[in-house]
Parts: C-alpha cells; structure tokens; sequence
C-alpha cells in the first residue's frame, strides 16, 4: 500500500478535492479565519486561495509529502504565510491556546483517530478560538446511511482510509467543542453517500480554572 498512499491518493485527492463545485464551499468555510491559523488535512492546499488576505499566518499539518509539493504553486502566489509545521493532526507540535482559529476541510473522515486530534485542535487553540470546518459524514436519513455503512470498507480501501459513518457533530460535541453555526445538506454535485456536508464553526471552551 505505501505507493499507493504516498504516491497515488495524493494526485487522486488534488483532482478530486480540486474540482470546481468545491469552490464555493471552501470560500464559505475559509471566511472568518483571523489571526494565527492551524490548517489540519492541508493536502494540496486547495484552500489556500481562499484564505483571507490578512491572516498572520497558517501552520499546516499534512502526512502526504506529495500533497505539500503539489501545494507548491498555490503557496508561491498566496500573501499569506503558510509553513508546513506538523504531519499529524493528532500529535500536533504546538503549544496550548496558540491559535485563533483552526481549519478542517474534508479531513475529519480521514484520521484515523479523529477523537485525538479533536483533542488536539481543542489544545492548541486559545479559548474561544473557532475551529472552521466542512466535512462529509453520516448522512440525516436511514436509506443512505445503509448504503454509507455497505460502502465504508471500500470507500476505506481506496480512499486512503476514509470513513463514509463518521458523525461530524456528535464528534465535536463530544470533543467539548461548542458548535456556533452548522449547516448540514446533501452537496448537488456528488453522490450521497460522500455528499452529506457539514459545515460550519465551533468554538473551543473557555480554559479550565
Ligand atoms: C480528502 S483529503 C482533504 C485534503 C484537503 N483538506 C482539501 O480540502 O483538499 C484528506 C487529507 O487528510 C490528510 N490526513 C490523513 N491522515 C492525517 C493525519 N493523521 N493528520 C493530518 N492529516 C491527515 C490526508 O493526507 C489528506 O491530505
């Protein structure tokens, strides 16, 4: 499997990801962004054209090698900084609370611990800092979530371990994140069972006395 995951799912991923129906959701999740960001799952840093302008910079947390070179030419003509800092969201290198916001696009299916970066992201930012995220998850009704669960073992396999099941929300919640604004919907341009969204932002707890 090692060249399929690091020479492969790479390229399939900046294709994929990269398509132009993507757009407008990674402008919409993207906005807000402020100050000092961590970006978790950067890939091929498909969002980086989406980031706004006056951010102080973005740490990227990315394992593929491959992913950060294709970045390459998105990253040379972006006025943000962005330096790949970490290679796992769920050790993530960075002191507590040093991050105002935190972005996830379609990355939360893929770690294999999703609870430990949760818990990791929740560290890293200072409280009250968002966590901006667009995820595909467990979808709201019973005849797709059927198929989502027949699919999984596949859509694993050749996705590069991506789950079709995971419940975005509940993850967050459970996490200890406070969900500020959420919209779920079915994205017209995919099938299903890869296209129940979540998107929205969720804000890390106020720090324990
Ligand atoms: C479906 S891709 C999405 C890439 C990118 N966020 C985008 O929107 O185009 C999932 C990404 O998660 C990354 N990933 C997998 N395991 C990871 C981990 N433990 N920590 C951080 N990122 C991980 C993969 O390498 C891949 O780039």
């Amino acid at each position: 499997m090692g060249f399929y995951i690091d020479r492969i799912v790479p390229r399939l991923v900046d294709i994929s990801c990269g398509l132009k129906f993507t757009e407008p959701t990674r402008r919409r999740v993207c906005a807000g962004l402020h100050g000092r960001v961590v970006e978790i799952g950067f890939g091929s840093g498909l969002n980086v054209p989406f980031y706004p302008p006056d951010l102080d910079s973005v740490s990227a947390v990315e394992p593929a090698d491959l992913g950060w070179k294709l970045a390459a030419k998105r990253l040379s003509v972006s006025p943000v900084t962005v330096d790949r800092a970490g290679v796992d969201g769920q050790s993530l290198p960075f002191l507590d609370n040093s991050f105002d916001s935190a972005l996830s696009t379609w990355t939360m299916c893929t770690i294999p611990d999703i609870d430990a970066a949760l818990r990791e992201v929740r560290r890293v930012l200072r409280p009250g800092g968002t966590l901006h995220f667009v995820e595909h998850g467990l979808a709201p009704d019973a005849g797709v979530q059927k198929w989502q669960h027949r699919l999984e073992p596949i859509q694993k396999t050749v996705a590069g371990g991506c789950h079709l099941t995971r419940d975005i929300p509940a993850l967050l919640t459970d996490a200890g994140f406070d969900i500020r604004e959420l919209d779920v919907f079915y994205e017209k341009s995919t099938p299903k069972v890869v296209g129940a969204y979540s998107l929205g932002y969720a804000a890390a707890p106020p720090a324990r006395l």
